[in-house]
């Protein structure tokens, strides 16, 4: 057993207590996005009734205020991951915009190399696949029949390699990649490393430090957070050799119409009125998560994630395809034979349960690795039980029952 009190914790969560289509909730779409405790929930109540003005630039007791909340959250962040200062943490919308930011401000010259992998969602993919018509070389690093990435690319990497990115975890197989590894052989070459933390982050202890990464991305809706709050850490020293990403509001020293000089970061990167909101709802997500552990987190991830893919195993009617690579999250990536991922995920709904179906937003992974149109999946995290995978199992049965 683990550290984790889960029926005490859902207490938290009001829309665990739901009925979907008469039945009760069990949500298994985790790695889309997760739920979100009272604590969030009221928190972000709090913040419009006491705290909100736009921050930054008034100098009025409520606009310092929420200028508090910001540079409060960013704190918060910055110690969750490690970070040195606050002035590392960036705040982005999510991942995605995270990993645009550095494919549009770092300075890329025809002839680079950006090395991404064939695992990655699309928003690790497309931002690197944009740069190609500016000269810029884009490798797709493979993975073997594990599902792991192939790391002797990274012990024979291009002298033109100047930006190395990858997940720390999958969002179809759950392969954990052995981040620090690449980071070290990466750095040996002098290129950066980016490592998108979309499916770590809110699963276990990310210490940037550690990693020594230069750049991680992360969205605040995944990990308990309100949606449209997004990080991006970038490594002191990096940000200052940096392009602005959007032009406009708060970014700027002096703005004449000859000369505009440009804001430090992280003021730099982020333009226009902040989201004080999601930055202070994320904050409370980071609170939440901190004092249940991170460690216990993944623990009871761990232990969910063995219990269903030995139960998933022995079901005749399913393929899966995660676990086996030799580090993995909870996530799992399954089909139940003859029957459209669709489909599946239409008839675990009827029994309320909430799994995603289709390419995850990784196409090329599914297709070329996989060899399929899509896949099913269920993403656990720290309010799941024992018990609703066992209702998830009977129900995969039964949708067996159904075809015969
Ligand atoms: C590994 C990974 N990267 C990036 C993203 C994109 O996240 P967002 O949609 O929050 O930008 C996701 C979302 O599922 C993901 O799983």
């Amino acid at each position: 057993m683990n550290g984790l009190d889960v029926g005490k914790l859902r207490e938290d969560f009001p829309i665990l207590k739901k009925k979907i289509n008469g039945k009760e909730l069990i949500y298994f779409d985790n790695a889309a996005t997760t739920q979100k405790p009272t604590q969030v929930i009221d928190g972000i109540k709090y913040f419009y009734e006491n705290l909100n003005a736009n921050p930054l630039r008034s100098i009025h007791t409520l606009a310092e205020k929420s200028t508090k909340a910001y540079i409060d959250a960013k704190e918060k962040i910055a110690k969750f991951i490690n970070a040195d200062s606050p002035d590392e943490i960036i705040f982005t919308k999510n991942t995605t915009e995270s990993i645009n930011l550095v494919s549009f401000s770092l300075r890329f010259k025809p002839g680079d190399r950006v090395a991404t992998t064939m695992m990655e969602h699309h928003s690790n993919i497309l931002p690197w696949l944009r740069l190609k018509p500016y000269g810029i070389n884009v490798d797709l690093v493979d993975t073997d029949e594990n599902l792991e990435l192939d790391y002797s690319y990274y012990e024979r990497l291009p002298d033109d390699i100047k930006l190395v990115t990858l997940t720390h975890e999958s969002n179809v197989s759950g392969t954990i990649n052995d981040v620090e590894k690449v980071v070290k052989l990466t750095h040996e070459k002098g290129a950066l490393v980016l490592i998108d933390g979309a499916q770590s982050v809110p699963h276990m202890k990310v210490d940037v430090k550690k990693i020594d990464c230069d750049f991680l991305a992360f969205s605040g809706h995944k990990m308990l957070g309100p949606m449209g709050i997004g990080v991006l850490y970038i490594k002191g020293g990096i940000a200052e050799k940096m392009n602005p990403f959007l032009t406009g509001g708060e970014m700027i020293k002096s703005v004449r119409l000859d000369n505009v000089i440009y804001a430090d970061p992280p003021a730099l990167f982020e333009a226009g009125t902040q989201n004080v909101e999601g930055a202070y709802g994320l904050g409370l997500a980071v609170d939440y998560l901190s004092k249940i552990g991170m460690d216990n987190i993944e623990a009871h991830e761990k232990e969910l994630t063995e219990y269903a893919l030995k139960k998933m195993s022995s079901l005749d009617n399913v393929e899966v395809y995660s676990g086996k690579s030799r580090n993995f999250g909870a996530i799992i990536s399954f089909e139940v034979k003859g029957l459209h991922p669709h489909d599946v995920a239409y008839l675990l709904d009827r029994e309320g349960i909430a799994v995603r179906s289709g390419f995850h937003c990784a196409q090329p992974f599914i297709e070329q690795k996989l060899k399929q149109h899509g896949t099913a999946r269920a993403s656990f995290y720290l309010y799941n039980t024992h018990e609703e995978i066992d209702r998830f199992i009977e129900a995969l049965k039964t949708m067996n029952k159904k075809r015969s």
